[in-house]
Order: structure tokens, then sequence, then C-alpha cells
């Protein structure tokens, strides 16, 4: 099997199948480093780096050294013609048009689909604001297999900023679909967004049980868990008794705590000041708690205050043996997308990819989200916004590029009016017509103004008159 000519842009590109051939040529790889020296001579992968970065643009150019190619590099927005206000979709074809494959970072979320769908040649997503990190959590996975061979009903406890940590967002999924539990232990203020939420559960099946606070007051203080996902496979004890249910979760110990740094540059002004508001840090005497006496503790890096140095030592300290795995899972993901590299795909069970009816509709929306590439001014000139009707009770778009989801306050239908203006209503979105109306025909709106100004008018549903 190969993967040649794909690109990485969200974990969902990589079946687990596909995942788990990847983690044994890179251990093939890593075993014989010198042995791949002629593998990629004479490609050139194109290091493009709008956002600071040192191990994963450092660890995908080593790879590559190793592989034996070359590296081009564009690392400063400002350096760049980007800061003349070029498009994300010229840079692509540009650069497309110089090297066989792209990794990019930049703080735009959705930015590296747009360059995957424009560029025409492999792209890797090195982390598209805080939307993604595919090949950080290849990393992750690959970290804690080597330690516990299988991810499968494993307990993995996300710590810190979940808000806008994109190791975290790619992470979660992954999790998922190997079947492990995980414990959502946000700083405050800086919960794992709702349309991740959405997502987890509509997608991958399970529940996620919101920890009440006198269940959090009962449990372990040191612990501060928020929430906990659980796969469908495992047994449910939150709902029965939910004041118990973090000392069950808890009673066999955390196998992983996945601590991420706060996201400070990424804030939007409503979030300051929430940052480390008694927030634990990691150390050596959390780590005496017994939750903790075989927990992996993982960090993508760079560390700021939230895991201290006192812990390095400490032989379930990973953080840095993940770091040095990044140089191996490349190389291997490097050979596989240029094609050089073909192997079997073992068989491992993976949920099919789901498939949703995209939004059709004119006029469109915007996507909400003020980090989206879509709505960006250099980009609105030649990108469409684009939606899948994700959910129809309550009604739900997710936008192609960010995935952020919205559910839109009023719908109409193209089929019944059509031809008909004096006829054209519009309905709110909670009444039950939204859920009749097909979605190659259906309408959205987020206020009264906009569907009143393209020439609807509000059914009873919406206080209009019943004719
Ligand atoms: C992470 C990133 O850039 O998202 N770092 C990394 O790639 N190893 C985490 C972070 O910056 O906090």
């Amino acid at each position: 099997m190969s993967l040649k000519n794909r690109s990485l842009v969200t974990i969902d590109d990589l079946s687990n199948g596909e995942i788990m051939a990847l983690f044994s040529l890179a251990d093939a790889m890593a075993k014989n480093m010198s042995e791949q020296n002629n593998l990629c001579r004479g490609k050139i992968m194109a290091s493009l780096f709008f956002e600071p970065s040192t191990r994963t643009r450092l660890s995908f150019e080593a790879a590559m050294h190793r592989l034996g190619g070359s590296v081009i590099t564009a690392s400063d927005v400002g350096a760049s013609s980007l800061a003349k206000g070029e498009s994300i979709s010229d840079t692509a074809k540009i650069v497309g048009s110089y090297a066989d494959i792209i990794v990019i970072r930049h703080p735009w979320e959705g930015a590296a689909k747009v360059v995957a769908d424009y560029a025409g040649i492999p792209v890797i997503n090195a982390g598209d604001g805080g939307h993604q990190h595919p090949t950080q959590t290849l990393l992750d996975l690959y970290t804690i297999i080597k330690e516990r061979r299988d991810l499968k009903g494993l307990k993995i406890a996300l710590w810190g900023d979940l808000k806008y940590g994109r190791t975290t967002h790619s992470l979660i999924f992954a999790l998922a679909r190997f079947g492990a539990d995980i414990l959502f232990c946000p700083s405050p203020g800086l919960e794992v967004p709702e349309h991740v939420i959405d997502k987890l559960v509509t997608e991958y099946g399970g529940d996620v049980d919101m920890i009440s606070a006198t269940a959090k007051k009962n449990a372990n203080n040191l612990f501060p868990v928020d929430a906990i996902y659980t796969t469908p496979n495992s047994p449910h004890q939150l709902a029965m008794m939910p004041d118990m249910s973090v000392q069950v979760e808890l009673k066999g110990g955390v196998d992983a705590l996945y601590v991420t740094r706060t996201q400070k540059e990424r804030f939007t002004g409503k979030e300051e000041g929430q940052e480390r508001k008694r927030y634990p840090v990691v150390d050596k005497k959390l780590l005496q708690d017994k939750v903790f006496r075989k927990t992996l503790v993982m960090h993508p890096l760079p560390r700021v205050d939230e895991l201290a140095y006192d812990i390095d030592a400490d032989e379930r300290s990973m953080y840095f043996k993940q770091a040095a795995h990044g140089v191996p899972i490349r190389m291997a993901l490097l050979a596989a997308l240029l094609g050089v590299k073909e192997f079997d795909v073992p068989d491992v069970e993976s949920p099919p990819p789901v498939s949703y009816p995209y939004y059709q509709g004119q006029p469109g929306p915007v996507c909400p989200n003020p980090r989206c590439v879509s709505i960006q001014p250099t980009e609105t000139k030649y990108l469409k916004p684009s939606f899948k009707i994700v959910n129809t009770s309550p009604l739900t778009l997710r936008c192609t590029y960010c995935e952020h989801g919205f559910e839109p306050k009023y719908v109409a239908s193209t089929d019944w009016h059509e031809h008909k203006l004096d006829t054209k209503k519009y309905h709110s979105a909670a009444s039950h017509w939204a859920k009749y109306i097909r979605p190659e025909n259906l309408i959205v709106f987020n206020t009264e103004e906009e569907a009143e100004a393209h020439g609807y008018k509000p059914s009873h549903f919406v206080g209009g008159q019943r004719k």
C-alpha cells in the first residue's frame, strides 16, 4: 500500500491501520538510521513556518536530511510575499512548483487545507492556529504505544490549555479512535471547545460526562477533572453514581498525563487573567499521589511554568523522548507521502469515516471563527466559505476549513418557494421545519434582518402572520 501524493491536514486523513503502519516504518528507520540516506535523494521539502517553532521544524528538516533529501525554507511572514498581501493559495501554487512536499505552520485555522487544495503536491500540517497538529499526535501516540503497547482502555488525562492547544485537539480524536478514555483537566476558562466535544461524541460514539462540583470536591483536589470521555466499549459507571464517579474512574490510576502550556498568543481578551488561576503545577509533589504511580508524563513542549524541572530525571517523564521520536516518525511520514516507501497496512479496527452533506445555499453564511482562514481579507477574493451540515437537531453547520461549528438561527428552503416570491418565508431553525428541508434546498440566516434583506418574510413560527 502507498500513501503517495496524499496530504496530512487533520488526523482524520489517516486510518488507524495507516498510523500503525507508519509506526512500524518509523521503528525500522530508527534502527537503521544510516541506511536511509538515499531514500529521498533528489527530492525537495519546502518548510514554511509562519509561527515560532523549534522541535517541529527542526525535526522535519532533520528527517528530510536523514532521508538524503534537501530543504528549502521560508520561516518569517515578514520576509515572504505574505507580508505584501499575497494570498495563501498563490504561495501554495508557487511553492508547489519548486518542491516535492510542503510542511506548513500558520496562525490561521484551516490554512493547511488551503495549501493542500492549491499546491498540487503533498502537504503536511505542522500546526494551523488552534485547530490541529496531526504530526505531533503521531509522535504522542507512538510514545504511548512504545511504553504501554496498546492504547485501548487506557486513561489519558489532558491538562492545561485545552481550548487553544491544537496538539490536544488532534490527540483527542486519535485517542477516541484507538479506544482510550480521556479525562479533561482544563485550566479555568480554557476548556475544550464545544465543536471538538460535538465531533468526538457524534463521530466516535461514547459519552462525555461533566463532573459535578460536589464530585470534584469529593475526589482528589490535586486532580481537577472537569469532564470524562468514555469510549462506547468502556464500562460506564459515571451516569450511575455521578458523585462517586471521579474516584471510581481514578481507582486504577492514570496511564498518561498530557500537560500543555497556556497558549497566551491566541487569547482574545476574554481569557486574560484566567491563566494559572489556582491551577496545580505538575511537579514532584503532585506526582507522589498514588493516582500517578505509573503515569507517563507527557508534554509537546515548550514548557513555561506548568511543568517543573524537578521531575526531568523521573522515569515517568516522557517529554524529551517524545520530542526525539519526532525524527523517525517524520522520516516515515515524508517517505510514505513522497511514495518512496510502500508498506502493508495491518488490519486494525478503525471507525468508518463519517460523511456529511455540504451546505449549498446562497447566500452562504460566513464562518464565525475570527481566526478562520476563510474570512481573512487576502483569502476571501477566491475562497468561498464552505460548510457541512453535521446535525439537523439542533441544526449545526461545520466550517470545512477550521471545523468550528455553529447553529444558525433561521432557515428557509429554495424548494418550497421556487418562483413564488410572495410565499418566500423563513422559519426559526428550532422549529420542526428545519428537519424537513433537504440539504440541497437549505438556506440559513443568522438574523431576521439578513433573511428579510434577501426577500424572505417571517413565517408564523417567528411571529409572522399565518396565511
Ligand atoms: C506545540 C505547538 O506548536 O502547538 N509545540 C510543538 O509543536 N511541539 C505546543 C505549544 O506550542 O505549546
